[in-house]
């Protein structure tokens, strides 16, 4: 006999729970069911949170090296590889088992298995051999995704490795290789050359970032390569084979065979939604050829199937954890009957290295794409003078407005904190904002938001105030 319920959702990361912490406050009874032991998902779990904790855990053993300039003389400063772990895992479960509170709160069942769709409506989810039917009048898959690897090369956890396990070396590796310069290869890259190991990135295109503001990215290689990383553009990997506990990676350079060896390689070339054995096949559930993504209407996130709808990683757009919160939270409240709306021309995108890397709106090569109109302000943080208190003044705002009605198009932060910042700029492209109304709004002082300002007065009266 199935239950009833209002909802089911499956998978319990950032799409999924949100989507249920949503409609249970509408009054909705939703259940969520996730296969891991711990909610969260990928963001949580083995994402976004621990990243950030080994990320900020590095940079302040990287910030040792830096505190001299502040006259601040530190010695015998030691790495604790094991503590910095066990604080990531305690930041991870104490977030991980917060959540679990909310679904307490909210009277939301987390049905434990994995879940499968037999008929619109209709769901069997399996615990141990055990199968429980569940039904409800509306099922969103919200099942992310999982990494991508390379045709022929395996990843075997230990010597290839995806950024799961990156998370985790229990040494820090001597020679690290990071197939991909994008979001994983950068930030993990990052993590392990801050503790010590020698990291090479091996990179496809002849550039880095690839969906970055093309000058950005290439301030962001400068600045990488500066604290120690190699980059390899335009390198194709050929083959990755394990040869007396090294690994042996082959490339193709422009032509000219490479290789690399290594202690650890990480393989991050992206990620490809996470839909193997839920049914979408035998329910004729419509996904896009080449990326296996499931096609939705982009306003109500239903699938061609009556019932069906789907959200996050599984669905078009990039695979961000805000991006998969925000639809949760739009479709709980369309479920209800109210009207909701994701605003995709104004989602963040943060790359967490040092300095952040933060993006919102087009890029310029965009826009030229697009044969628009435009106008560039700039303003280097070398200027600002919070940045020089902070003796952080590397990087730089960018500021792109249209041509002839001066709308904010884009705003690109390469400084520190810019995924802080970024959000000013959030803010006044959702309220359709111009480079003037940008420039005029009152930056407290000092502040590194004061760079943004001056960005955007460059753009509007073409001169910032203080250069
Ligand atoms: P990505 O799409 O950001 O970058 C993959 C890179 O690998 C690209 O530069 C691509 O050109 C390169 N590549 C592809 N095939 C290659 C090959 N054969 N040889 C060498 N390079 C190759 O994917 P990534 O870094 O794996 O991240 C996956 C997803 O996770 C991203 O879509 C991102 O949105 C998300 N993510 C977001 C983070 C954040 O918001 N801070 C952090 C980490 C991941």
């Amino acid at each position: 006999m199935a239950e009833a319920i209002d909802v089911v959702i499956l998978g319990g990361g950032p799409a999924g729970y949100a989507c249920a912490l949503k409609a249970a406050q509408l009054g909705l009874k939703p259940a969520v069911v996730e296969k891991r032991p711990a909610l969260g998902g990928t963001c949580l779990n083995v994402g976004c949170i621990p990243s950030k904790a080994l990320l900020d855990s590095s940079e302040r053993f990287a910030e040792m090296r830096k505190l001299e300039r502040h006259g601040i003389l530190v010695s015998d400063v030691r790495l604790d590889l094991a503590r910095m772990l066990a604080r990531k895992d305690q930041v991870v479960r104490e977030l991980t088992n917060g959540l679990a509170g909310l679904f307490r709160k909210g009277k939301i069942e987390w049905v434990r298995g994995s879940g499968r769709l037999v008929a619109p409506g209709r769901v069997v989810v399996t615990t141990e051999g055990q199968n429980r039917e569940l039904s409800a009048r509306a099922v969103v898959i919200a099942t992310g995704s999982e990494p991508a690897s390379l045709p022929g090369v395996e990843l075997d956890g230990k010597f290839v490795v995806s950024s799961t396990e990156a998370l985790s070396f229990d040494s820090v590796p001597e020679r690290l290789v990071v197939i991909g310069a994008g979001y994983i290869g950068l930030e993990l890259g990052s993590v392990w050359s801050r503790l010590g190991s020698q990291v090479t990135i091996l990179e496809f295109l002849p550039r880095i970032l690839p969906t970055a503001d093309a000058e950005m990215a290439a301030m962001v290689q400068t600045s990488l390569t500066r604290q120690g990383l190699t980059f390899h553009l335009g390198t194709k990997v050929t083959q990755v084979r394990v040869e007396a506990g090294r690994v042996i990676v082959t490339a193709d350079q422009q032509g000219s065979p490479q290789q690399f060896t290594a202690d650890k390689v990480l393989v991050a070339v992206g990620r490809r939604p996470s839909t193997a054995g839920l049914g979408l096949e035998e329910l004729g559930i419509r996904t896009q050829p080449r990326t296996g993504k499931i096609e939705v209407d982009r306003r109500t996130y239903l699938t061609n199937v009556p019932g069906i709808y789907a959200i996050g990683d599984v669905i078009d757009g990039p695979m961000l954890a805000h991006k998969a919160q925000m639809e949760g939270e739009a479709l709980a409240e369309m479920l209800v009957g109210h009207a909701a709306y994701v605003n995709y021309d104004a989602i963040p995108g943060v790359v967490y290295i040092w300095p952040e890397l933060a993006n919102v709106g087009w890029t310029e090569e965009q826009l030229k794409e697009q044969g628009r109109a435009y106008r560039v302000g700039k303003f280097p943080f070398l200027a600002n003078g919070r940045a020089k208190a902070l003796d952080e003044t590397e990087g730089v705002v960018k500021v792109l407005t249209d041509g002839k009605t001066d709308r904010l198009l884009g705003v690109h932060i390469f400084g520190p904190r810019a995924s802080d910042m970024i959000a000013e700029a959030v803010a006044v492209m959702e309220y359709s904002g111009s480079g003037e109304d940008l420039a005029r709004f009152c930056h407290s002082h000092p502040s590194l938001s004061e760079a943004l300002g001056e960005a955007a007065r460059h753009a509007a009266f073409g001169k910032p105030l203080h250069l």
